[in-house]
């Protein structure tokens, strides 16, 4: 084994900080004693805080996959209309979900460079006289290219269009990372998992729910039993759930909540902004391309960086790995071998993200990968100039 720590710089799962391990380290309780419902009733709170809803928020122990099924499961009914937009690789898994759980799935073409096209969506509902259309489904940020999708912008595409359809976001990788407000933005179920901005191990998914998707829950007819929101609301009303919850990462959860109200969200939010900025100025220092063409959709969790042509991202990745314990993010999908990510999101500082390209630059001079030396000054120079908040 290699001296010294692991750097894990793939988006998510993220590192775990101390005082969450802590957390998580103690016995099991009773899941249906006293002692739970204190729990259980201040991590639900919790997360409102974190979606910015005032309304209900589930927690399932599963990933972000099983949130997103449950999504989709709870309010629509099958052959329902659904329209999807081509943002990356998870977008495409949501889409091939969709596809498989019987819903009729349009997708709207993507580049994987750019974000969810509002002006599409905008066509396309104002087109949907009939009504047909019953959600629409976006991820917020895309983990595959590091785009960030203009939430805000496409809820004022759907109220342009008039258009009653369902609005679901996933913000498995941008929750606690990236601003995001759910009620504001009348978003109508937004997924979350908990292992990125939230900076615990995998095995939480969330969904926040309005009251507008509470609703079609009621005449929603896509099979659910584990997935159900009504048994869990129910539970939930007191504290409990319906079945055995994944009582350690819970208290996990109530630590994560104490770290990001003790930091506030906004300055959150704001370093994660600096960080992927110095790392855009390594990048681009080292005379490479950033896959993500759109500045204002720069994601500020983590930045995918094109190959040179002929060099494998891959084999890079391995370089770095090999010689100096670092995890890096793989392309994925049509990007595989063609990108590396960097994660910069979670429980993460100035001499971390030096670390993490310290690593990056030497892999590339020791992969013979062609580049110009100086993005660790280029990152550094920013990181001094501008303070943290
Ligand atoms: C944006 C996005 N959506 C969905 C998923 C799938 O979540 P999970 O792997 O936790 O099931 C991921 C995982 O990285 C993701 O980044």
């Amino acid at each position: 084994m290699p001296a010294g720590r692991h750097f894990l710089q793939i988006p998510g799962p993220t590192n775990v900080p101390d005082r969450v391990l802590r957390a998580i380290d103690r016995p099991t309780i009773d899941h249906r004693g006293p002692e739970f419902q204190l729990l259980g009733k201040e991590v639900l709170e919790g997360m409102k805080r974190i979606f910015r809803t005032r309304h209900p928020v589930v927690i399932y122990p599963a990933s972000g996959t099983g949130a997103w099924e449950a999504a989709l499961v709870n309010t629509l009914s099958p052959k329902d209309k659904v329209l999807m937009a081509e943002t990356g690789h998870f977008a495409a898994l949501w889409h091939k979900m969709a596809k498989k759980l019987s819903l009729d799935v349009e997708l709207i073409p993507g580049d994987w460079r750019h974000g969810a096209d509002h002006a599409a969506i905008e066509r396309r509902l104002a087109a949907d006289t009939g009504r047909a259309i019953k959600a629409v489904c976006v991820v917020h940020n895309e983990t595959s290219t590091g785009v960030t999708s203009r939430i805000a912008e496409i809820r004022a595409a759907i109220d342009r269009a008039m258009h009653p359809a369902l609005f679901m976001v996933d913000t498995i990788s941008s929750l606690a990372s990236i601003d995001y407000r759910h009620e504001e933005w009348r978003v109508d179920v937004t997924v979350a998992g908990s292992q990125k901005g939230l900076m615990l191990p995998p095995g939480l998914g969330f969904n926040a729910v309005s009251e507008k998707a509470l609703a079609a829950s009621k005449t929603a007819r896509l099979p659910r039993s584990y997935w159900d929101w009504q048994p869990m609301l129910q539970a939930n009303d007191k504290g409990y759930f319906p079945y055995t919850p994944a009582t350690n990462l819970l208290y996990g959860l109530k630590e994560a909540l104490a770290m990001l109200a003790e930091e506030g969200l906004a300055n959150v939010f704001a370093r994660h902004d600096r960080h992927a900025e110095a790392t855009r100025r390594a990048v681009k220092a080292w005379g490479l391309e950033i896959l993500c063409a759109e500045p204002r959709e720069y994601s500020s969790s983590l930045t995918a960086v094109l190959m040179p042509q002929g060099h494998s991202a891959d084999a890079l990745r391995q370089t770095i790995l090999d010689r100096f314990d670092m995890s890096l993010g793989s392309g994925l999908g049509r990007l595989a071998d063609k990108v590396f990510r960097i994660g910069h999101l979670g429980d993460f500082n100035d001499l971390m993200l030096a670390g993490t390209l310290g690593g990056i630059e030497m892999g590339l001079g020791v992969a013979g990968v062609p580049h110009q030396r100086g993005g660790i000054t280029a990152a550094l120079d920013y990181l001094a100039g501008n303070r943290a908040a």
